[in-house]
């Protein structure tokens, strides 16, 4: 079968490399992919949310599976415009229709089903430019610190946390009447500061039966210790040293299924992954996001555990089989080290000529934003490579991630070197 990926990232990477794996693979295609990619299938110059020309492509190329990357062309509808097309219906989409990708798409809508469904949550309220004063007087009722969400997607940048009431009634105001995130911000909720460690847990769907895929906890400031600015994701472990069987049995029969039989009730049809963003309150798991798709740069710690055919898998997701399917998990942990470019997440450069990559020899390397100039990669984008490694134990793995970072040479070149610090 021929499989098109949508994305460019290290998590687009991942998923040729898992799938090259597969002997029901016969071609991949990823749009517009990366110089990692290029060595697995080929690179297609389109944007995702193109659909016009990923559907010539699929025609032309007689595509057998579309696997979509990221959130963005699942909230446009990629799915839905699959399904309408008579040329493209029968092609499997891995990723929710735009119903179900509202639960990434709308925080609004992710807390009312969060509510609706008795999954556990932190408490909140949605508000608009016409109750601004509602929003004052509920922050009123709350304790610091307080949590501010702007309503729709905006790049992982639209959660602000404020450790004073003034402070969060002058952001509500400029996310509400001066557009600060623009239209995600039109609406905002407002909800409970949450005090614990967050940890990621994957869930893979064919809407009726599900598989838990490993957990995983990323590092998303710019520096050690956690502190600086956010970025897309600075490195990841999988799996969670502190998801035990005690809180992933409560994570399982208190979150993942009802969320799977949640979907089935509300009548939202839903093949894809599931992203639950979670903090541990004193050992009790409670959800503070959705995600519709994996995580980067979770999925270059999460994907290498996974022993199975994703194809297969993938396959069994398309035709509602998921429960015929047996997941084969490698133990051992899985580290991933993101090396990114100067100056991100703000301005930085592009175009750095990157060598010593050949030299990496206990690491899977993940390109993420880079390009080929002929025979040379490239920098290309803020988060550059990711180097996954396996160990017995998490510090052996980090060592491996770490060691590999260093061979491998850019201008600019940072990556954090306290991963996992806090586990
Ligand atoms: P989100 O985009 O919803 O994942 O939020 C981004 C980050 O904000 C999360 O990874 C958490 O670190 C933090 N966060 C979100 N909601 C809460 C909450 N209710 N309490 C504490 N921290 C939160
Ligand atoms: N690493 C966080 C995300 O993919 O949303």
């Amino acid at each position: 079968m021929n499989v098109l990926i949508l994305g460019s990232g290290g998590r687009e990477h991942t998923f040729a490399w898992k799938l090259a794996q597969s002997p029901l693979l016969t071609k991949l295609f990823i749009a517009p992919g990366n110089a990692g990619t290029d060595a697995l299938g080929e690179n297609v110059n389109i944007k995702v949310d193109d659909f016009a020309a990923i559907k010539t492509l699929c025609v032309d190329k007689q595509i057998g599976m579309v696997v979509v990357g990221p959130e963005d062309p699942l909230v446009k509808g990629i799915h839905d415009f699959f399904l309408a097309d008579a040329d493209l219906k029968n092609i499997p989409v891995i990723g929710p229709q735009k119903a179900g990708a509202e639960l990434e798409g709308s925080k609004d809508f992710a807390k009312e089903f969060l509510f609706r469904h008795n999954i556990p949550t932190a408490g909140y309220q949605t508000f608009t430019a016409d109750n601004l004063e509602e929003g004052y007087a509920f922050l009123d009722t709350l304790k610091a610190p307080y949590v501010l969400k702007a309503d729709g997607l905006a790049a992982g940048k639209g959660v602000l946390i404020l450790n004073s009431v003034e402070e969060a009634k002058a952001e509500l105001k400029e996310m509400l009447t001066e557009a600060k995130f623009g239209a995600a911000s039109a609406k905002v909720v407002i909800e409970e500061f949450l005090d614990g460690i967050e940890l990621s847990v994957f869930v893979l769907t064919d809407g009726e039966n599900y598989k838990v895929l490993p957990t995983a906890k990323d590092y998303k400031r710019i520096g050690e210790g956690d502190t600086g600015l956010n970025t897309g994701g600075m490195g990841a472990i999988s799996p969670v040293p502190f998801a035990d069987d005690v809180l992933m049995e409560k994570i399982e029969t208190r979150i993942v299924k009802p969320t799977v039989d949640g979907l089935k009730k509300d009548g939202i049809p839903y093949k894809g992954f599931i992203f639950i963003g979670l903090i541990n309150v004193d050992n009790e798991p409670i959800v503070i996001e959705y995600n519709v798709r994996m995580g980067d740069p979770e999925t270059e710690a999460v994907l290498p555990r996974i022993k199975s055919d994703l194809l297969e898998l993938f396959q069994a997701v398309g035709n509602g089989t998921l429960n015929e399917k047996t997941l084969e998990l490698d133990p051992r942990y899985a580290t991933a080290v993101m090396m990114v470019s100067g100056g991100y997440p703000e301005a930085y450069q592009k175009g750095k000529v990157m060598t010593g990559i050949d030299s990496v020899e206990d690491s899977i390397v993940f390109h993420a934003g880079t390009k080929l100039e002929g025979t040379e990669v490239q920098t290309n984008g803020g988060r550059v490579m990711a180097l996954t490694s396996f160990g017995d134990t998490m510090n052996e793995a980090l060592a491996k991630s770490f060691a590999s970072a260093e061979k491998v040479k850019f201008e600019g070149k940072y990556y954090r070197t306290d991963i996992g610090f806090d586990l």
